[in-house]
């Protein structure tokens, strides 16, 4: 067992609520302070081609805030290698992105592209980011990366939520089996093994039970929990104010 497991908190979608209406808030940052401070480990933030929901200034603001270490999702384009060496965040996780996408669907196809993302990582490397590369749970993508010298591999964990969401059990104990074993090749391999997509409080146990892993990324259920757990004291603290404002008339 790999010691306590990392939870990272990805706050995008803060950012997409805040879009939604083109103000100030809800601020990402504010919700990355508050991820931090109720046991994060590190906040993830994925800066989109398309700035759909995380800006570039997001990113500034969150490179001067935050306490713990940030996980700066991008894609392999030049635009985002350069906002990274800027940068230096403490990790990149780079991921495959395709604009007319929900959310990033599926994993790199570093098999594929060795030389390709082998250039691409290297000056990552060299400025000292930890590299991250989010692949699907396959045992030619995870010898790839550890091929291509990439610190860590985080495994997309979408298909086995979803199986389980959707009532598919069969599938479900598919896609687990594939996570471990990808899990245990890539530990074996040397690699620092990270899953995330699609993870809930229904999903997270068999995840977090595999002895490799060392950190979990989680954004959307979070965020929507989030909304679900806090909506009723938002709404007591405005019938507070709106009834102080009526008492003092
Ligand atoms: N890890 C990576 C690489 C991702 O792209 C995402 C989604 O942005 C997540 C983790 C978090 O997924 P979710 O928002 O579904 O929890």
């Amino acid at each position: 067992m790999e010691g306590r497991l990392r939870l990272g908190v990805n706050i995008d979608h803060v950012a997409t609520v805040r879009n939604a209406r083109g103000t100030a808030f809800p601020d990402p940052v504010r919700a990355a302070l508050i991820a931090e401070a109720a046991g994060a480990d590190g906040i993830t933030a994925h800066l989109r081609e398309d700035r759909r929901h995380i800006g570039d200034r997001d990113i500034e603001r969150l490179m001067e805030a935050l306490t713990k270490p940030l996980n700066f999702e991008m894609a392999m384009t030049e635009e985002m290698q350069a906002i990274a060496l800027r940068h230096r965040p403490h990790a990149v996780c780079i991921v495959p992105e395709r604009r007319e996408e929900r959310t990033t669907e599926g994993g790199l196809n570093v098999a594929q592209d060795e030389n390709r993302v082998a250039d691409f990582i290297a000056p990552l490397r060299e400025a000292g980011c930890r590299v991250s590369l989010f692949i699907g749970a396959d045992p030619a993508q995870v010898d790839s990366a550890a091929r291509i010298g990439a610190a860590v591999v985080e495994i997309h964990t979408g298909a086995f939520c979803d199986a389980h969401h959707e009532n598919h059990p069969e599938a479900r104990d598919t896609e687990l089996a594939r996570i471990r074993d990808a899990a245990t090749l890539a530990h074996s391999l040397g690699l620092e093994v990270h899953a995330g997509h699609g993870i809930t409080y229904e999903t997270v146990a068999p995840i977090a039970a595999i002895p490799e892993m060392q950190e979990l990324n989680i954004g959307h259920f979070l965020i929507g929990e989030a909304i679900m757990q806090g909506l009723a004291p938002a709404i007591s603290e405005m019938r507070r104010r709106m009834d102080a404002a009526r008492e003092a008339v």
